[in-house]
Protein backbone atom coordinates (compact mmCIF):
# COMPACT_ATOMS: atom_id res chain seq x y z
CA UNK A 1 0.00 0.00 0.00
CA UNK A 2 1.53 3.46 -0.64
CA UNK A 3 0.04 6.53 -1.49
CA UNK A 4 0.88 8.81 -4.48
CA UNK A 5 -0.46 12.03 -5.68
CA UNK A 6 -0.63 12.64 -9.66
CA UNK A 7 -1.97 16.07 -11.39
CA UNK A 8 -3.80 15.59 -14.49
CA UNK A 9 -4.33 18.08 -17.29
CA UNK A 10 -6.50 17.17 -19.13
CA UNK A 11 -6.31 19.60 -22.07
CA UNK A 12 -8.29 20.36 -24.66
CA UNK A 13 -10.38 18.57 -27.84
CA UNK A 14 -10.18 14.73 -26.40
CA UNK A 15 -8.46 15.65 -23.76
CA UNK A 16 -10.47 15.60 -21.28
CA UNK A 17 -12.66 12.71 -21.89
CA UNK A 18 -9.12 10.24 -22.38
CA UNK A 19 -7.91 11.88 -18.57
CA UNK A 20 -10.99 10.51 -17.46
CA UNK A 21 -10.70 7.10 -19.33
CA UNK A 22 -6.97 6.76 -17.89
CA UNK A 23 -8.33 7.82 -13.89
CA UNK A 24 -10.72 5.36 -14.43
CA UNK A 25 -8.24 2.68 -15.14
CA UNK A 26 -5.59 3.87 -12.41
CA UNK A 27 -8.24 3.92 -9.89
CA UNK A 28 -9.10 0.17 -10.52
CA UNK A 29 -5.65 -0.21 -10.39
CA UNK A 30 -5.29 2.04 -6.37
CA UNK A 31 -8.53 -0.39 -5.85
CA UNK A 32 -7.13 -3.68 -6.75
CA UNK A 33 -3.50 -3.46 -5.40
CA UNK A 34 -4.23 -1.25 -2.08
CA UNK A 35 -2.91 1.90 -3.41
CA UNK A 36 -4.15 5.46 -2.60
CA UNK A 37 -3.78 7.58 -5.71
CA UNK A 38 -4.41 11.23 -5.07
CA UNK A 39 -5.39 13.05 -8.09
CA UNK A 40 -5.56 16.61 -8.89
CA UNK A 41 -6.65 18.50 -11.89
CA UNK A 42 -4.97 21.72 -13.23
CA UNK A 43 -5.00 23.58 -16.40
CA UNK A 44 -2.42 23.50 -19.43
CA UNK A 45 -3.37 24.87 -23.16
CA UNK A 46 -6.32 26.83 -25.05
CA UNK A 47 -8.23 25.94 -21.85
CA UNK A 48 -5.74 27.54 -19.54
CA UNK A 49 -5.43 30.14 -22.15
CA UNK A 50 -9.11 31.33 -22.20
CA UNK A 51 -8.92 31.52 -18.36
CA UNK A 52 -6.32 32.56 -17.20
CA UNK A 53 -4.47 34.42 -20.26
CA UNK A 54 -1.31 32.04 -19.94
CA UNK A 55 -1.02 28.38 -21.57
CA UNK A 56 0.83 26.90 -18.88
CA UNK A 57 -0.51 29.09 -15.27
CA UNK A 58 1.82 29.00 -12.76
CA UNK A 59 -0.41 27.46 -10.18
CA UNK A 60 -0.05 24.63 -12.77
CA UNK A 61 3.53 24.16 -13.15
CA UNK A 62 3.65 24.38 -9.31
CA UNK A 63 1.11 21.70 -8.58
CA UNK A 64 3.13 19.68 -11.47
CA UNK A 65 6.41 19.45 -9.58
CA UNK A 66 5.09 18.88 -6.54
CA UNK A 67 3.51 15.74 -7.52
CA UNK A 68 4.80 12.63 -8.10
CA UNK A 69 3.42 12.16 -11.76
CA UNK A 70 1.72 14.09 -14.00
CA UNK A 71 -0.68 13.15 -16.91
CA UNK A 72 -1.55 14.96 -19.71
CA UNK A 73 -4.77 14.54 -22.29
CA UNK A 74 -4.31 16.88 -25.19
CA UNK A 75 -3.51 20.48 -26.09
CA UNK A 76 -4.65 22.26 -29.02
CA UNK A 77 -7.13 23.13 -31.76
CA UNK A 78 -8.00 25.55 -34.31
CA UNK A 79 -9.65 28.05 -31.98
CA UNK A 80 -6.28 29.32 -31.28
CA UNK A 81 -4.90 29.16 -34.51
CA UNK A 82 -4.72 32.97 -34.77
CA UNK A 83 -4.18 33.48 -31.01
CA UNK A 84 -0.91 35.48 -29.90
CA UNK A 85 -0.27 32.78 -27.50
CA UNK A 86 -0.53 28.92 -28.72
CA UNK A 87 -1.93 25.61 -26.54
CA UNK A 88 1.30 24.12 -27.44
CA UNK A 89 3.59 26.96 -25.94
CA UNK A 90 2.06 25.40 -22.49
CA UNK A 91 3.67 21.76 -23.66
CA UNK A 92 7.11 22.58 -24.40
CA UNK A 93 7.19 25.27 -21.65
CA UNK A 94 5.94 22.87 -19.19
CA UNK A 95 8.83 19.82 -20.78
CA UNK A 96 11.28 22.88 -20.40
CA UNK A 97 10.69 24.10 -16.57
CA UNK A 98 10.28 20.26 -15.37
CA UNK A 99 13.60 19.10 -16.86
CA UNK A 100 12.34 16.55 -19.04
CA UNK A 101 14.86 15.83 -21.65
CA UNK A 102 13.98 12.16 -22.23
CA UNK A 103 10.85 11.18 -24.34
CA UNK A 104 9.90 7.51 -24.58
CA UNK A 105 7.49 6.87 -27.00
CA UNK A 106 6.97 3.07 -27.66
CA UNK A 107 6.07 2.02 -31.58
CA UNK A 108 4.31 -1.67 -30.89
CA UNK A 109 1.88 -3.36 -33.18
CA UNK A 110 -0.77 -5.76 -31.85
CA UNK A 111 -1.42 -9.09 -33.44
CA UNK A 112 -4.89 -9.01 -33.72
CA UNK A 113 -4.82 -5.64 -35.11
CA UNK A 114 -1.96 -6.41 -37.72
CA UNK A 115 -5.30 -6.07 -40.76
CA UNK A 116 -5.23 -2.30 -39.20
CA UNK A 117 -1.67 -1.66 -39.96
CA UNK A 118 -1.39 0.77 -43.49
CA UNK A 119 1.47 -1.59 -44.26
CA UNK A 120 2.04 -5.46 -45.22
CA UNK A 121 1.29 -7.81 -42.03
CA UNK A 122 4.54 -9.47 -43.45
CA UNK A 123 6.07 -6.24 -42.52
CA UNK A 124 4.97 -5.09 -39.04
CA UNK A 125 4.24 -8.79 -37.57
CA UNK A 126 6.39 -8.07 -34.30
CA UNK A 127 7.71 -4.50 -34.63
CA UNK A 128 8.29 -3.26 -31.07
CA UNK A 129 10.16 -0.15 -31.41
CA UNK A 130 11.48 2.36 -28.82
CA UNK A 131 12.24 6.01 -29.76
CA UNK A 132 13.83 7.90 -27.09
CA UNK A 133 13.55 11.60 -28.31
CA UNK A 134 15.68 14.16 -27.12
CA UNK A 135 13.13 16.89 -25.71
CA UNK A 136 14.51 19.76 -24.04
CA UNK A 137 16.93 20.44 -26.79
CA UNK A 138 17.68 21.57 -30.28
CA UNK A 139 15.77 23.92 -32.46
CA UNK A 140 12.60 23.96 -30.51
CA UNK A 141 14.44 26.10 -27.80
CA UNK A 142 16.98 27.66 -29.81
CA UNK A 143 16.95 31.28 -30.20
CA UNK A 144 14.80 32.94 -32.57
CA UNK A 145 14.87 35.48 -34.75
CA UNK A 146 12.63 37.58 -37.46
CA UNK A 147 11.94 40.52 -39.35
CA UNK A 148 10.08 41.17 -41.90
CA UNK A 149 11.93 39.14 -44.63
CA UNK A 150 14.04 36.85 -42.64
CA UNK A 151 13.49 34.34 -39.92
CA UNK A 152 16.09 31.93 -38.03
CA UNK A 153 16.15 29.05 -35.62
CA UNK A 154 18.73 28.36 -34.06
CA UNK A 155 19.46 24.29 -32.97
CA UNK A 156 22.01 23.88 -30.12
CA UNK A 157 23.27 20.92 -28.13
CA UNK A 158 26.01 20.12 -25.56
CA UNK A 159 27.65 17.04 -25.04
CA UNK A 160 25.89 16.72 -21.78
CA UNK A 161 22.68 17.03 -23.37
CA UNK A 162 23.29 14.52 -25.53
CA UNK A 163 25.01 12.55 -23.31
CA UNK A 164 22.31 12.37 -20.67
CA UNK A 165 19.46 11.36 -23.38
CA UNK A 166 21.97 8.86 -25.10
CA UNK A 167 22.75 6.90 -21.68
CA UNK A 168 18.66 6.76 -21.51
CA UNK A 169 18.94 5.15 -24.99
CA UNK A 170 21.40 2.46 -24.38
CA UNK A 171 20.06 1.41 -20.91
CA UNK A 172 16.90 1.03 -22.43
CA UNK A 173 18.51 -1.06 -25.22
CA UNK A 174 20.45 -3.17 -22.47
CA UNK A 175 16.85 -4.09 -20.86
CA UNK A 176 15.30 -5.04 -24.43
CA UNK A 177 16.89 -6.95 -27.36
CA UNK A 178 20.56 -5.03 -26.81
CA UNK A 179 20.39 -3.02 -30.23
CA UNK A 180 20.55 0.69 -30.16
CA UNK A 181 20.41 3.10 -33.59
CA UNK A 182 21.28 6.74 -33.25
CA UNK A 183 19.72 8.47 -35.64
CA UNK A 184 20.98 11.75 -36.67
CA UNK A 185 22.46 14.64 -39.89
CA UNK A 186 25.83 14.30 -39.55
CA UNK A 187 26.92 14.99 -43.36
CA UNK A 188 25.33 18.16 -43.18
CA UNK A 189 25.20 19.42 -39.54
CA UNK A 190 27.33 19.85 -36.79
CA UNK A 191 25.20 19.54 -34.08
CA UNK A 192 24.81 16.20 -35.44
CA UNK A 193 28.58 15.36 -35.83
CA UNK A 194 28.72 16.41 -31.48
CA UNK A 195 25.95 14.01 -31.43
CA UNK A 196 27.05 11.35 -33.19
CA UNK A 197 31.12 11.33 -31.97
CA UNK A 198 29.25 11.54 -28.37
CA UNK A 199 27.48 8.62 -28.77
CA UNK A 200 30.54 6.75 -29.81
CA UNK A 201 32.22 7.90 -26.97
CA UNK A 202 29.69 6.96 -24.46
CA UNK A 203 29.48 3.45 -26.08
CA UNK A 204 33.44 2.79 -26.44
CA UNK A 205 33.81 3.95 -22.61
CA UNK A 206 30.13 2.66 -21.00
CA UNK A 207 28.05 0.29 -23.06
CA UNK A 208 29.84 -1.60 -25.37
CA UNK A 209 27.66 -4.52 -25.05
CA UNK A 210 24.53 -3.06 -26.49
CA UNK A 211 25.02 -3.05 -30.66
CA UNK A 212 25.21 0.22 -31.72
CA UNK A 213 24.94 1.84 -35.04
CA UNK A 214 23.60 4.98 -36.49
CA UNK A 215 21.67 6.20 -39.14
CA UNK A 216 21.25 9.63 -41.40
CA UNK A 217 17.83 10.84 -40.59
CA UNK A 218 16.87 11.04 -44.55
CA UNK A 219 17.30 7.39 -44.86
CA UNK A 220 16.55 5.99 -41.84
CA UNK A 221 13.01 7.56 -42.39
CA UNK A 222 12.74 4.98 -45.20
CA UNK A 223 14.25 2.16 -43.75
CA UNK A 224 12.48 2.85 -41.13
CA UNK A 225 8.97 2.37 -43.20
CA UNK A 226 10.13 -0.33 -45.14
CA UNK A 227 12.40 -2.55 -42.22
CA UNK A 228 10.72 -1.55 -39.02
CA UNK A 229 11.38 -5.44 -37.43
CA UNK A 230 15.24 -4.05 -38.09
CA UNK A 231 14.97 -1.18 -34.99
CA UNK A 232 14.91 -1.96 -31.43
CA UNK A 233 15.80 1.47 -29.65
CA UNK A 234 15.87 4.35 -31.55
CA UNK A 235 17.97 7.47 -29.65
CA UNK A 236 17.82 11.17 -31.65
CA UNK A 237 17.26 14.85 -31.20
CA UNK A 238 14.44 16.45 -30.59
CA UNK A 239 13.56 17.33 -34.11
CA UNK A 240 14.42 14.44 -36.02
CA UNK A 241 12.25 12.33 -33.16
CA UNK A 242 9.18 14.52 -33.57
CA UNK A 243 9.28 13.62 -36.97
CA UNK A 244 10.52 9.94 -36.46
CA UNK A 245 7.97 8.99 -33.86
CA UNK A 246 4.68 10.26 -35.76
CA UNK A 247 6.14 8.05 -38.70
CA UNK A 248 6.10 5.11 -36.47
CA UNK A 249 2.60 5.51 -34.57
CA UNK A 250 1.78 4.49 -37.95
CA UNK A 251 2.90 0.76 -37.68
CA UNK A 252 0.21 -0.10 -35.34
CA UNK A 253 -2.77 0.64 -37.26
CA UNK A 254 -4.46 4.30 -35.45
CA UNK A 255 -2.41 6.83 -33.41
CA UNK A 256 -5.38 6.58 -30.77
CA UNK A 257 -2.94 3.49 -29.75
CA UNK A 258 0.27 4.82 -28.33
CA UNK A 259 1.43 6.00 -24.92
CA UNK A 260 4.46 8.35 -23.83
CA UNK A 261 6.61 8.94 -20.86
CA UNK A 262 8.60 11.85 -20.66
CA UNK A 263 11.34 12.15 -18.15
CA UNK A 264 14.22 13.89 -16.32
CA UNK A 265 16.95 13.13 -14.57
CA UNK A 266 15.19 13.55 -11.00
CA UNK A 267 11.52 14.72 -10.33
CA UNK A 268 8.01 13.67 -11.41
CA UNK A 269 7.39 12.42 -15.29
CA UNK A 270 4.79 13.75 -17.85
CA UNK A 271 2.78 10.96 -19.48
CA UNK A 272 0.61 11.40 -22.51
CA UNK A 273 -0.87 9.29 -25.53
CA UNK A 274 0.97 11.02 -28.76
CA UNK A 275 -2.19 11.87 -30.36
CA UNK A 276 -3.20 15.17 -30.46
CA UNK A 277 -6.53 16.53 -29.25
CA UNK A 278 -8.58 15.90 -32.62
CA UNK A 279 -11.03 18.28 -31.91
CA UNK A 280 -13.15 17.20 -34.77
CA UNK A 281 -14.13 14.38 -32.71
CA UNK A 282 -14.27 15.75 -29.20
CA UNK A 283 -16.91 15.70 -26.73
CA UNK A 284 -18.71 12.64 -28.94
CA UNK A 285 -17.57 9.89 -26.73
CA UNK A 286 -14.98 8.54 -30.30
CA UNK A 287 -12.01 9.28 -28.91
CA UNK A 288 -9.47 5.93 -28.52
CA UNK A 289 -8.53 5.87 -24.48
CA UNK A 290 -5.92 3.05 -25.22
CA UNK A 291 -3.08 5.78 -25.85
CA UNK A 292 -4.30 7.20 -22.63
CA UNK A 293 -4.33 4.11 -21.02
CA UNK A 294 -0.78 2.86 -21.95
CA UNK A 295 0.49 6.23 -20.56
CA UNK A 296 -0.81 5.35 -17.46
CA UNK A 297 0.80 2.15 -17.18
CA UNK A 298 4.17 4.07 -18.24
CA UNK A 299 3.11 6.50 -15.34
CA UNK A 300 2.87 3.40 -13.06
CA UNK A 301 5.63 2.14 -14.53
CA UNK A 302 8.50 4.73 -14.53
CA UNK A 303 6.81 7.54 -12.52
CA UNK A 304 5.75 5.52 -9.26
CA UNK A 305 8.16 2.48 -10.01
CA UNK A 306 4.96 0.25 -9.70
CA UNK A 307 6.25 -2.58 -12.27
CA UNK A 308 3.06 -5.20 -11.35
CA UNK A 309 0.83 -2.71 -11.71
CA UNK A 310 1.81 -1.35 -14.86
CA UNK A 311 2.47 -5.04 -16.13
CA UNK A 312 -1.35 -5.39 -14.80
CA UNK A 313 -2.97 -2.73 -16.72
CA UNK A 314 -0.49 -3.41 -20.48
CA UNK A 315 -1.73 -7.33 -20.10
CA UNK A 316 -5.52 -5.91 -19.23
CA UNK A 317 -4.97 -3.37 -22.60
CA UNK A 318 -4.16 -6.55 -24.87
CA UNK A 319 -6.96 -8.68 -23.45
CA UNK A 320 -9.34 -6.01 -24.68
CA UNK A 321 -7.94 -5.85 -27.80
CA UNK A 322 -7.84 -9.66 -28.26
CA UNK A 323 -11.65 -9.05 -27.32
CA UNK A 324 -12.55 -6.33 -30.14
CA UNK A 325 -13.39 -4.20 -26.97
CA UNK A 326 -12.27 -1.07 -28.52
CA UNK A 327 -13.40 1.83 -30.32
CA UNK A 328 -14.37 3.11 -33.98
CA UNK A 329 -11.26 4.18 -35.11
CA UNK A 330 -9.87 0.61 -34.83
CA UNK A 331 -13.31 -0.96 -36.20
CA UNK A 332 -14.97 -1.30 -32.72
CA UNK A 333 -18.37 -0.42 -31.38
CA UNK A 334 -17.38 0.58 -27.83
CA UNK A 335 -17.16 4.41 -26.87
CA UNK A 336 -14.19 6.10 -24.94
CA UNK A 337 -15.74 5.48 -21.80
CA UNK A 338 -17.29 2.47 -22.09
CA UNK A 339 -13.55 0.71 -23.82
CA UNK A 340 -11.94 2.00 -20.55
CA UNK A 341 -14.44 0.18 -18.72
CA UNK A 342 -13.83 -2.55 -20.18
CA UNK A 343 -10.19 -2.55 -19.44
CA UNK A 344 -10.88 -1.54 -15.89
CA UNK A 345 -12.97 -4.35 -15.34
CA UNK A 346 -9.96 -7.00 -16.45
CA UNK A 347 -8.25 -5.55 -13.94
C1 LIG B 1 4.65 16.12 -29.96
C2 LIG B 1 3.95 17.30 -30.57
C3 LIG B 1 4.56 18.57 -29.98
C4 LIG B 1 6.01 18.62 -30.40
C5 LIG B 1 3.82 19.86 -30.36
C6 LIG B 1 2.35 19.80 -29.99
C7 LIG B 1 4.46 21.07 -29.73
O1 LIG B 1 4.03 17.28 -31.94
O2 LIG B 1 4.60 15.95 -28.72
O3 LIG B 1 5.25 15.36 -30.72
O4 LIG B 1 6.32 19.09 -31.50
O5 LIG B 1 6.85 18.18 -29.61
MG1 LIG C 1 4.92 15.53 -32.71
Amino acid sequence: MSRHSIVLLPGDGVGPEVARAARLVLEAVATKFGHDFAFAEHRIGGIAIDQTGEPLPAETLDACVKSDAVFLGAVGGPKWDLAPKRPEQGLLAIRKSMGLFANLRPATVDDALIDRSPLKAEAVRGVDILIVRELTGGVYFGERTRTATTASDLCTYSVEEIERVARIGFEAARGRRGKLTSIDKANVLETSRLWRETVIRLHRDHYSDVTLDHGLVDSAAMKLITNPRDYDVIVTENMFGDILSDEASVFSGSIGLLGSASLGSSGPGLFEPIHGSAPDIAGQDKANPIGAIRSAAMLLRYGLKLKAEADAVEVAVAAAIVAGEFTGDLGGKLGTQATAGKIAARL
